[in-house]
């Protein structure tokens, strides 16, 4: 396609090198649609005759036929998907397959034909993680009411809901979905017509491509628009956020699913058995989930390297930014769709949680806070107080509720009968009513509002 002035052609290692075929081939149907709009405007424009864009339009359908049927081949001389898809055209169409090609460069198409792969991919990822909440939502729904201990420093700190617990994943997915979102809006402009650089003579409508591709409109410096690759690091930074949030949920699920803690037993289906020892049933897809999220770290860290220092406009380098996306949209993919399995498909132990939300005198700040309210002790000398009581249960070896009145009121003569109202956990954390907080009537407020929002998106 630019032999005219070599004399001799590449090595076979600068072919190889040179390559983005082997990786670039996802985006044909991207480059199909982005050159199908740019040869329509050539037509009305006048730039190219009506009856060679019906010619090239027809053949782009046929080259695109023979895609989704036999896949797109490795040809590493005709180096990217660009340049393979003018070949079988002009296989197709003949010489006029050459008009295609008027007013645009390798440099714009590929930035529209990239933009337009990571804009799917964002709605991909959005409508993913969508039906994740979905999952959350519902097992938080069944489980509004069920305590458990809710940990700081992974020490039992104070009784939590699991429904609150769990809601508090989809608030963090809520905002990996916004990030999307925030990016989507941004990147939704149109780079062709930029050219190789500089812009073009002819006389193009950037805005008639932009409206075919549906993008809000075209992008307004042609320099920065071929050189641009914002969109996929926005979306590579947003991909590492979500999956650092996967990776805390699938930690979790590692952690209790452990025989320590017992909190949940992973359906058959999301766990499995070891060579060894016949008694084990690991968590792996979780474990997987886990170390997805530095990969995808790595894919945002290496076309940030990438771009790092690269002059106006484009240079090759940037051919190596679609192998992190991929790869990071790829692994997020399949993160999400694990995690949504085993989300469904879990067993909480909530006998367990309970057991282990009682004994870790997890109602202590209950009795502080009682001593406050109903004594108008100050909360620092409630807290004194409160431990000598928690000493006194340790000893005892009994719960704080557990402990009898007159052991209570030998550490403070001002507790009286009503303060076992506050020391069960069930108790606590119905007490915990302040907007936000764990008291499961506060947790169906939250999970209806979040039902609210997703239908709001889907009618
Ligand atoms: N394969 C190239 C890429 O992915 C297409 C653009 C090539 N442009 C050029 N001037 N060589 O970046």
């Amino acid at each position: 396609m630019w032999g005219g002035r070599f004399a001799e052609g590449p090595a076979a290692v600068m072919r190889e090198i040179n390559a983005s075929i082997p990786f670039d081939k996802r985006m044909w149907r991207q480059d199909i649609a982005g050159s199908k709009a740019h040869v329509a405007m050539l037509d009305a424009q006048g730039i190219i005759a009506p009856e060679d864009a019906t010619t090239i339009g027809a053949g782009l359908d046929a080259v695109a036929e023979d895609y989704a049927r036999d896949g797109v081949p490795d040809d590493l001389a005709l180096e990217d998907i660009h340049m393979l898809t003018e070949a079988r055209l002009t296989e197709k169409v003949g010489a006029v397959a050459g008009r295609l090609h008027t007013a645009r460069s390798r440099n714009d198409q590929v930035a529209t034909d990239f933009r337009l792969w990571v804009r799917d991919a964002i709605d991909q990822a959005d409508a993913a993680l969508g039906a994740l909440q979905d999952a959350l939502i519902a097992r938080a729904d069944e489980h509004a009411a069920s305590v458990m201990p809710g940990f700081t420093h992974l020490q039992s700190a104070q009784p939590v809901t699991l429904g609150h617990h769990l809601m508090a994943y989809h608030d963090m997915l809520a905002r990996d979905r916004g990030r999307l979102a925030d990016n989507r809006e941004r990147m939704n402009r149109s780079p062709l017509g930029s050219a190789a650089l500089a812009g073009t003579g002819f006389a193009i409508d950037r805005d008639a491509t932009a409206r075919a591709l549906g993008f809000a409109g075209p992008t307004t410096n042609s320099l920065d628009a071929v050189s641009d690759r914002d969109f996929a690091l926005d979306h590579l930074a947003a991909a590492t956020q979500c999956a650092l949030h996967l990776s805390r949920l699938a930690e979790e699920f590692v952690l209790w699913a452990s025989q320590p803690f017992g909190f949940v037993s992973l359906s058959d289906q999301w766990s499995t058995g070891s060579s060894i020892m016949p008694q084990k049933r690991n968590p792996d897809a979780a474990e997987l989930v886990r170390g997805h999220s530095g990969r995808i770290m790595g894919c945002m860290t290496a076309l940030m390297v990438t771009m790092k220092g690269l002059p106006l406009a484009y240079s090759k380098d940037m051919q190596d930014d679609k192998p992190p996306v991929f790869e990071a949209h790829d692994l997020l993919g399949i993160s999400i769709a694990a995690m949504t399995g085993m989300v469904e498909s879990v067993t909480f132990r909530t006998d367990r949680m309970r057991a282990a939300a009682e004994a870790g005198f997890a109602t202590a700040t209950d009795l502080a806070d009682w001593l406050v309210r109903e004594a108008g002790v100050p909360f620092r000398e409630a807290h004194h107080i409160t431990g000598e009581a928690v000493k006194a249960a340790e000893q005892a070896g009994v719960a704080l509720a557990e402990l009898p009145l007159a052991a209570l009121k030998r550490i403070d003569a001002r507790i009286d009968e009503r303060v076992y109202g506050v020391l069960t956990v069930d108790a606590s954390v119905a007490s915990r009513t302040s907007f936000g907080g764990t008291a499961p009537m506060r947790v169906r407020e939250a999970i209806a509002a979040a039902r609210a929002a997703r239908k709001g998106e889907t009618t």
